[in-house]
Protein backbone atom coordinates (compact mmCIF):
# COMPACT_ATOMS: atom_id res chain seq x y z
CA UNK A 1 0.00 0.00 0.00
CA UNK A 2 1.47 3.57 -1.03
CA UNK A 3 1.13 6.27 -3.40
CA UNK A 4 3.04 7.21 -6.50
CA UNK A 5 3.75 10.80 -8.49
CA UNK A 6 2.35 9.41 -11.93
CA UNK A 7 -1.01 9.04 -12.09
CA UNK A 8 -1.59 12.49 -11.05
CA UNK A 9 1.26 14.51 -11.60
CA UNK A 10 3.05 12.77 -14.45
CA UNK A 11 6.70 15.08 -14.92
CA UNK A 12 5.43 17.76 -12.60
CA UNK A 13 6.42 16.72 -9.00
CA UNK A 14 9.15 17.52 -6.51
CA UNK A 15 10.25 17.15 -3.35
CA UNK A 16 8.26 20.24 -2.01
CA UNK A 17 5.57 18.61 -3.30
CA UNK A 18 6.24 15.04 -1.81
CA UNK A 19 6.92 16.38 1.45
CA UNK A 20 3.86 17.75 1.43
CA UNK A 21 1.77 14.41 0.53
CA UNK A 22 3.67 12.69 3.17
CA UNK A 23 2.27 14.90 5.52
CA UNK A 24 -0.78 14.36 4.88
CA UNK A 25 -0.59 10.82 4.75
CA UNK A 26 0.10 10.84 8.15
CA UNK A 27 -2.02 13.61 9.09
CA UNK A 28 -4.74 12.16 6.98
CA UNK A 29 -4.93 9.38 8.89
CA UNK A 30 -3.40 7.51 5.49
CA UNK A 31 -0.77 5.87 7.24
CA UNK A 32 -2.80 4.57 10.36
CA UNK A 33 -5.38 2.38 7.98
CA UNK A 34 -1.90 1.03 5.83
CA UNK A 35 -0.41 3.35 2.92
CA UNK A 36 3.24 3.09 3.65
CA UNK A 37 5.11 3.53 0.19
CA UNK A 38 6.13 7.24 -0.96
CA UNK A 39 6.89 6.24 -4.68
CA UNK A 40 8.45 8.63 -6.97
CA UNK A 41 8.00 7.04 -10.67
CA UNK A 42 9.28 8.14 -13.89
CA UNK A 43 11.14 11.80 -14.36
CA UNK A 44 13.43 12.18 -11.19
CA UNK A 45 16.12 11.97 -12.56
CA UNK A 46 18.74 14.13 -15.62
CA UNK A 47 18.25 13.24 -18.84
CA UNK A 48 22.21 12.09 -18.31
CA UNK A 49 24.20 10.17 -15.99
CA UNK A 50 27.32 11.60 -14.06
CA UNK A 51 30.60 11.59 -15.47
CA UNK A 52 31.15 8.47 -13.20
CA UNK A 53 28.13 6.89 -14.51
CA UNK A 54 25.45 7.77 -11.87
CA UNK A 55 21.91 8.81 -12.13
CA UNK A 56 21.42 12.05 -11.02
CA UNK A 57 18.68 13.44 -9.25
CA UNK A 58 17.14 16.68 -11.06
CA UNK A 59 18.60 19.33 -8.81
CA UNK A 60 15.69 21.87 -9.67
CA UNK A 61 13.41 19.88 -8.12
CA UNK A 62 15.14 17.77 -5.70
CA UNK A 63 17.68 20.31 -5.01
CA UNK A 64 18.82 18.45 -1.08
CA UNK A 65 19.24 15.43 -2.80
CA UNK A 66 17.29 12.36 -2.71
CA UNK A 67 18.56 10.88 0.44
CA UNK A 68 17.58 13.87 2.19
CA UNK A 69 13.87 13.24 1.16
CA UNK A 70 14.25 9.89 1.86
CA UNK A 71 15.22 10.53 5.53
CA UNK A 72 12.49 13.14 5.70
CA UNK A 73 10.42 9.90 4.61
CA UNK A 74 11.51 7.26 6.98
CA UNK A 75 11.12 9.86 9.60
CA UNK A 76 7.27 9.77 9.48
CA UNK A 77 7.89 6.02 9.68
CA UNK A 78 6.82 5.38 5.84
CA UNK A 79 8.88 4.31 3.35
CA UNK A 80 10.61 5.15 0.15
CA UNK A 81 10.33 4.38 -3.30
CA UNK A 82 11.59 4.91 -6.75
CA UNK A 83 11.42 4.21 -10.68
CA UNK A 84 13.91 2.82 -13.22
CA UNK A 85 13.78 0.50 -16.39
CA UNK A 86 14.87 -2.83 -17.64
CA UNK A 87 15.85 -0.59 -20.91
CA UNK A 88 18.08 1.37 -21.94
CA UNK A 89 16.11 4.57 -21.47
CA UNK A 90 12.88 5.11 -18.90
CA UNK A 91 9.39 4.84 -20.66
CA UNK A 92 9.59 8.59 -20.21
CA UNK A 93 13.30 8.77 -22.37
CA UNK A 94 15.46 9.14 -19.00
CA UNK A 95 18.55 6.97 -18.48
CA UNK A 96 17.26 3.63 -17.59
CA UNK A 97 19.04 0.52 -16.14
CA UNK A 98 20.23 -1.17 -18.67
CA UNK A 99 23.81 -2.62 -17.73
CA UNK A 100 24.01 -0.40 -14.59
CA UNK A 101 22.15 -2.79 -12.98
CA UNK A 102 24.36 -3.25 -10.10
CA UNK A 103 25.60 -0.01 -10.06
CA UNK A 104 22.01 1.39 -9.55
CA UNK A 105 20.88 -1.24 -7.14
CA UNK A 106 24.28 -0.21 -4.61
CA UNK A 107 23.26 3.57 -5.54
CA UNK A 108 19.30 2.96 -4.41
CA UNK A 109 20.23 1.46 -1.36
CA UNK A 110 22.58 4.64 -0.32
CA UNK A 111 19.45 6.84 -1.15
CA UNK A 112 17.70 4.62 1.18
CA UNK A 113 15.15 3.15 -1.25
CA UNK A 114 12.83 0.92 0.06
CA UNK A 115 11.17 -0.27 -3.13
CA UNK A 116 12.17 0.18 -6.92
CA UNK A 117 9.40 0.31 -9.45
CA UNK A 118 10.99 -1.61 -12.79
CA UNK A 119 9.51 -0.82 -16.25
CA UNK A 120 9.86 -2.40 -19.57
CA UNK A 121 10.41 0.32 -22.30
CA UNK A 122 13.29 0.74 -24.42
CA UNK A 123 14.50 -3.21 -23.76
CA UNK A 124 16.92 -4.55 -26.26
CA UNK A 125 14.71 -6.62 -28.50
CA UNK A 126 17.68 -9.62 -28.11
CA UNK A 127 17.58 -9.76 -24.03
CA UNK A 128 14.90 -12.09 -22.89
CA UNK A 129 12.97 -9.81 -19.79
CA UNK A 130 13.24 -12.50 -17.67
CA UNK A 131 17.04 -12.17 -17.76
CA UNK A 132 16.80 -8.30 -17.23
CA UNK A 133 14.26 -8.96 -13.95
CA UNK A 134 16.77 -11.84 -12.78
CA UNK A 135 19.54 -9.23 -12.84
CA UNK A 136 17.76 -6.67 -11.10
CA UNK A 137 16.45 -8.89 -8.39
CA UNK A 138 20.04 -10.67 -7.88
CA UNK A 139 21.58 -6.76 -7.96
CA UNK A 140 18.86 -5.53 -4.95
CA UNK A 141 19.15 -8.63 -2.54
CA UNK A 142 23.13 -7.81 -2.64
CA UNK A 143 22.97 -3.91 -2.20
CA UNK A 144 22.92 -4.04 1.27
CA UNK A 145 19.53 -3.00 1.91
CA UNK A 146 15.89 -4.23 1.90
CA UNK A 147 14.44 -3.21 -1.49
CA UNK A 148 11.11 -4.47 -3.11
CA UNK A 149 11.20 -5.27 -6.54
CA UNK A 150 7.67 -3.98 -8.57
CA UNK A 151 8.09 -5.39 -12.19
CA UNK A 152 6.34 -2.98 -14.73
CA UNK A 153 6.19 -5.22 -17.44
CA UNK A 154 2.16 -4.63 -18.35
CA UNK A 155 1.92 -8.56 -18.27
CA UNK A 156 3.94 -8.82 -21.45
CA UNK A 157 5.74 -11.91 -22.73
CA UNK A 158 3.60 -14.22 -20.32
CA UNK A 159 4.85 -12.56 -17.55
CA UNK A 160 2.50 -14.40 -15.37
CA UNK A 161 4.94 -17.76 -16.17
CA UNK A 162 8.18 -15.98 -15.19
CA UNK A 163 8.20 -13.32 -12.65
CA UNK A 164 7.54 -15.05 -9.73
CA UNK A 165 11.06 -17.08 -10.66
CA UNK A 166 12.74 -13.85 -11.63
CA UNK A 167 12.40 -12.50 -8.27
CA UNK A 168 9.98 -9.76 -8.73
CA UNK A 169 7.68 -9.49 -5.28
CA UNK A 170 5.13 -7.58 -7.02
CA UNK A 171 4.11 -7.23 -10.80
CA UNK A 172 1.85 -5.28 -13.24
CA UNK A 173 -0.03 -8.07 -15.24
CA UNK A 174 -1.58 -5.43 -17.61
CA UNK A 175 -1.01 -1.78 -19.27
CA UNK A 176 -1.77 1.32 -18.08
CA UNK A 177 -4.70 2.51 -16.37
CA UNK A 178 -6.47 5.80 -16.76
CA UNK A 179 -8.86 7.61 -15.15
CA UNK A 180 -12.48 5.56 -16.58
CA UNK A 181 -14.11 3.26 -16.10
CA UNK A 182 -13.47 1.22 -19.34
CA UNK A 183 -9.86 1.23 -18.51
CA UNK A 184 -10.90 0.19 -15.12
CA UNK A 185 -13.51 -2.70 -16.90
CA UNK A 186 -10.72 -3.63 -19.28
CA UNK A 187 -8.39 -4.10 -16.72
CA UNK A 188 -10.90 -6.11 -14.78
CA UNK A 189 -11.95 -8.58 -18.09
CA UNK A 190 -8.01 -8.95 -18.45
CA UNK A 191 -7.52 -10.94 -14.79
CA UNK A 192 -10.41 -13.47 -15.19
CA UNK A 193 -8.62 -16.97 -14.76
CA UNK A 194 -5.70 -15.78 -13.73
CA UNK A 195 -6.40 -15.39 -9.91
CA UNK A 196 -3.77 -18.09 -9.52
CA UNK A 197 -0.99 -16.32 -10.40
CA UNK A 198 -0.80 -14.15 -7.73
CA UNK A 199 0.28 -14.49 -3.75
CA UNK A 200 2.94 -14.13 -1.11
CA UNK A 201 6.36 -13.00 -2.16
CA UNK A 202 4.82 -12.03 -6.14
CA UNK A 203 1.73 -9.69 -5.82
CA UNK A 204 -0.14 -9.28 -9.01
CA UNK A 205 -0.50 -5.83 -9.07
CA UNK A 206 -3.27 -4.22 -11.02
CA UNK A 207 -1.94 -0.45 -11.52
CA UNK A 208 -2.17 2.41 -9.33
CA UNK A 209 -5.49 3.56 -8.20
CA UNK A 210 -7.53 6.56 -10.11
CA UNK A 211 -9.69 6.78 -6.93
CA UNK A 212 -10.11 10.56 -6.20
CA UNK A 213 -8.96 11.57 -9.72
CA UNK A 214 -12.30 13.08 -11.01
CA UNK A 215 -10.83 13.75 -14.30
CA UNK A 216 -7.71 15.30 -13.54
CA UNK A 217 -4.23 14.71 -13.95
CA UNK A 218 -1.48 13.13 -16.16
CA UNK A 219 -3.64 9.87 -16.84
CA UNK A 220 -7.45 11.84 -17.07
CA UNK A 221 -9.49 10.00 -19.13
CA UNK A 222 -13.34 11.40 -18.59
CA UNK A 223 -12.99 10.42 -15.04
CA UNK A 224 -15.89 8.13 -12.95
CA UNK A 225 -18.91 8.27 -10.91
CA UNK A 226 -18.32 7.14 -7.15
CA UNK A 227 -20.00 3.80 -7.76
CA UNK A 228 -17.57 3.02 -10.35
CA UNK A 229 -14.37 4.21 -8.50
CA UNK A 230 -16.16 1.79 -5.58
CA UNK A 231 -16.00 -1.33 -7.93
CA UNK A 232 -12.13 0.02 -8.77
CA UNK A 233 -10.87 0.02 -4.84
CA UNK A 234 -13.43 -3.39 -4.10
CA UNK A 235 -11.94 -5.55 -7.20
CA UNK A 236 -8.50 -4.32 -6.63
CA UNK A 237 -8.83 -5.67 -2.85
CA UNK A 238 -10.67 -8.71 -3.05
CA UNK A 239 -7.96 -9.77 -6.01
CA UNK A 240 -5.03 -9.18 -3.33
CA UNK A 241 -3.41 -6.35 -5.39
CA UNK A 242 -1.59 -4.12 -4.28
CA UNK A 243 -2.87 -0.64 -3.22
CA UNK A 244 -1.22 2.31 -4.71
CA UNK A 245 -2.82 5.78 -4.66
CA UNK A 246 -2.37 8.06 -7.78
CA UNK A 247 -4.63 10.95 -6.50
CA UNK A 248 -3.48 14.31 -5.02
CA UNK A 249 -4.68 12.92 -1.92
CA UNK A 250 -4.08 16.54 -0.34
CA UNK A 251 -7.10 17.50 -2.34
CA UNK A 252 -9.04 14.99 -2.04
CA UNK A 253 -13.09 15.09 -1.55
CA UNK A 254 -15.39 13.22 1.30
CA UNK A 255 -16.22 10.62 -1.11
CA UNK A 256 -12.18 9.06 -2.57
CA UNK A 257 -11.77 9.31 1.35
CA UNK A 258 -14.38 7.29 2.48
CA UNK A 259 -13.88 4.68 -0.56
CA UNK A 260 -9.59 4.70 -0.04
CA UNK A 261 -10.20 3.78 3.88
CA UNK A 262 -12.80 1.49 4.52
CA UNK A 263 -11.05 -1.01 6.42
CA UNK A 264 -13.31 -3.94 5.90
CA UNK A 265 -12.02 -4.02 2.08
CA UNK A 266 -8.29 -2.91 3.14
CA UNK A 267 -8.30 -6.02 5.82
CA UNK A 268 -9.77 -7.95 2.91
CA UNK A 269 -6.64 -6.76 0.58
CA UNK A 270 -4.47 -7.21 3.58
CA UNK A 271 -5.31 -10.83 4.42
CA UNK A 272 -2.33 -12.61 5.84
CA UNK A 273 -2.94 -15.94 3.46
CA UNK A 274 -2.70 -13.44 0.85
CA UNK A 275 -5.35 -15.89 -1.55
CA UNK A 276 -6.66 -13.78 -4.40
CA UNK A 277 -10.49 -13.78 -5.10
CA UNK A 278 -11.71 -16.79 -7.66
CA UNK A 279 -14.62 -15.74 -9.80
CA UNK A 280 -17.81 -16.92 -11.21
CA UNK A 281 -19.20 -15.83 -14.21
CA UNK A 282 -23.15 -15.12 -13.73
CA UNK A 283 -24.55 -13.52 -16.33
CA UNK A 284 -24.71 -10.42 -18.71
CA UNK A 285 -21.20 -9.22 -17.78
CA UNK A 286 -21.54 -10.26 -13.85
CA UNK A 287 -19.61 -11.85 -11.71
CA UNK A 288 -19.14 -13.43 -8.37
CA UNK A 289 -15.46 -13.02 -6.50
CA UNK A 290 -15.09 -15.08 -3.65
CA UNK A 291 -11.71 -14.50 -1.22
CA UNK A 292 -11.17 -17.13 1.16
CA UNK A 293 -9.71 -15.84 4.25
CA UNK A 294 -7.32 -16.55 7.04
CA UNK A 295 -10.10 -16.58 9.90
CA UNK A 296 -12.62 -18.56 7.82
CA UNK A 297 -14.79 -15.62 6.90
CA UNK A 298 -15.64 -14.96 2.79
CA UNK A 299 -15.53 -11.96 1.05
CA UNK A 300 -17.91 -12.01 -2.19
CA UNK A 301 -18.12 -9.27 -4.14
CA UNK A 302 -21.35 -8.69 -6.36
CA UNK A 303 -19.90 -7.15 -9.89
CA UNK A 304 -21.87 -5.80 -12.50
CA UNK A 305 -19.49 -4.66 -15.45
CA UNK A 306 -22.44 -3.93 -17.73
CA UNK A 307 -24.66 -0.76 -18.29
CA UNK A 308 -28.25 -2.21 -16.99
CA UNK A 309 -29.21 -2.92 -13.57
CA UNK A 310 -29.12 -7.26 -13.23
CA UNK A 311 -29.90 -9.01 -10.39
CA UNK A 312 -26.84 -11.53 -9.14
CA UNK A 313 -26.92 -14.57 -7.11
CA UNK A 314 -24.72 -17.05 -6.41
CA UNK A 315 -25.70 -20.52 -4.69
CA UNK A 316 -23.65 -21.45 -1.41
CA UNK A 317 -23.10 -25.18 -3.27
CA UNK A 318 -20.80 -23.52 -5.80
CA UNK A 319 -18.33 -21.80 -2.82
CA UNK A 320 -18.32 -25.03 -0.63
CA UNK A 321 -20.91 -24.02 1.91
CA UNK A 322 -23.66 -26.89 2.13
CA UNK A 323 -26.75 -26.43 1.37
CA UNK A 324 -28.35 -28.13 4.24
CA UNK A 325 -26.98 -27.62 8.56
CA UNK A 326 -24.99 -23.71 7.81
CA UNK A 327 -25.78 -20.46 6.52
CA UNK A 328 -23.56 -17.10 5.91
CA UNK A 329 -24.17 -14.14 8.09
CA UNK A 330 -23.26 -11.13 6.48
CA UNK A 331 -22.23 -7.82 6.83
CA UNK A 332 -22.71 -4.79 4.07
CA UNK A 333 -18.98 -3.87 3.52
CA UNK A 334 -19.84 -0.61 2.33
CA UNK A 335 -22.65 0.40 4.61
CA UNK A 336 -21.78 -1.99 7.45
CA UNK A 337 -24.87 -3.02 7.93
CA UNK A 338 -25.90 -6.68 9.12
CA UNK A 339 -27.67 -8.35 6.31
CA UNK A 340 -28.29 -11.75 8.92
CA UNK A 341 -28.08 -15.10 8.38
CA UNK A 342 -28.73 -16.12 4.65
CA UNK A 343 -29.05 -19.98 3.26
CA UNK A 344 -28.46 -21.64 0.34
CA UNK A 345 -27.94 -18.82 -2.05
CA UNK A 346 -27.74 -15.15 -1.96
CA UNK A 347 -29.89 -12.49 -4.70
CA UNK A 348 -29.17 -8.96 -4.60
CA UNK A 349 -29.77 -6.15 -7.41
CA UNK A 350 -26.20 -4.58 -8.84
CA UNK A 351 -26.66 -1.58 -10.22
CA UNK A 352 -24.42 -0.57 -13.65
CA UNK A 353 -20.73 -0.58 -13.09
CA UNK A 354 -21.69 -0.94 -8.80
CA UNK A 355 -19.79 -3.58 -6.89
CA UNK A 356 -22.00 -5.43 -3.27
CA UNK A 357 -19.65 -6.74 -1.43
CA UNK A 358 -20.51 -8.79 1.71
CA UNK A 359 -18.29 -10.36 4.59
CA UNK A 360 -19.58 -13.45 5.08
CA UNK A 361 -18.93 -15.69 8.51
CA UNK A 362 -19.99 -19.33 8.26
CA UNK A 363 -23.03 -20.24 10.88
CA UNK A 364 -24.21 -23.92 11.65
CA UNK A 365 -28.07 -24.26 12.34
C1 LIG B 1 4.94 3.03 -18.03
C2 LIG B 1 4.36 2.44 -16.76
C3 LIG B 1 3.59 3.53 -16.00
C4 LIG B 1 4.52 4.70 -15.69
C5 LIG B 1 5.14 5.23 -16.98
C6 LIG B 1 6.19 6.29 -16.69
O1 LIG B 1 3.96 3.40 -18.94
O2 LIG B 1 3.52 1.35 -17.04
O3 LIG B 1 3.03 3.01 -14.81
O4 LIG B 1 5.52 4.27 -14.80
O5 LIG B 1 5.74 4.18 -17.73
O6 LIG B 1 6.78 6.79 -17.85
Amino acid sequence: MGWNTYNTFGKEFSEELVRGTVDYIVSSGLKEVGYEYVILDDWWSLDKRDSAGRLVPDPVRFPNGLKVLSDYIHSKGLKFGIYSCVGVETCGGLPGSFDHEYEDARQFAEWGVDYLKYDYCYKPFHVPGHVLYKRMAIALRNCGRDILLAACNWGYHDAHTWMRAAGAQTWRSYGDISDSWSSIRDTILSQLNRECYGGIGAWNDMDMLVVGMNGKGHVAAGGCTHEEYKTHFAVWALSASPLILGCDIRNMDENARSILTNRDLIAINQDPEGRPAYTIKYWHDCYVYVKMLSDGKLAIGFVNLGDKANDVSVQFWDIGVPTRGYGLSMKDVWSGEELGVIRETYRRKVEPHACHVVLATLVED
